[in-house]
């Protein structure tokens, strides 16, 4: 496995977040990319030298509810515990809030779970306009 720094905070490049989140297929949030940040309570990646492969982050009150957004990954560095480790952080700093992540693939259990995230039938979405 290649050297991979993780780094706390969101001041990352837009080149490199636009790049990472095609490889993810994410296209439809890239024109979005710099307020997501801006505006995100704890932004937490994982960088091979200059190339941003992992991203999460996470939107907070700090105190009841956080949501999780936006874990991923780039393809050439899955399955390496970048996914864990960037998860990790975010839970244990938010850890006495509950989390919200949206998610319309149950297979995606098989990751989350390992955090404590359960599938759950008591939320209501209201989808963007
Ligand atoms: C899901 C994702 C974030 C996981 O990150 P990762 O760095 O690849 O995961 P890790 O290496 O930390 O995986 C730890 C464990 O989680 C489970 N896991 C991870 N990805 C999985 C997958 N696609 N399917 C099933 N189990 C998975 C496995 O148990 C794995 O352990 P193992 O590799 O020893 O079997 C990453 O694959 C990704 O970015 N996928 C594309 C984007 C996406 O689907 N994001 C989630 C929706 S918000």
């Amino acid at each position: 496995m290649a050297q991979v720094d993780i780094r706390e905070g969101g001041a990352i490049p837009e080149k490199q977040l636009r790049e990472l989140f095609a490889a993810l297929g994410w296209d439809d949030l890239i024109g979005l990319l710099p307020d997501l940040l801006l505006n995100s309570t704890f932004v937490v990646s994982a960088w091979d030298g200059a190339r941003l492969v992992g991203l999460s982050r996470v939107v907070s009150d700090r105190v009841y509810i956080s949501t999780l957004q936006q874990v991923g990954i780039h393809p050439d560095y899955q399955r390496q515990g970048l996914g864990t480790e960037l998860v990790r952080r975010c839970v244990e700093r938010f850890g006495k809030t509950s989390f919200i992540l949206t998610t319309d693939d149950a297979s995606n259990e098989t990751f989350y779970g390992r955090f404590g995230f359960r599938m759950a039938g008591n939320a209501m979405v209201r989808p963007h306009d």
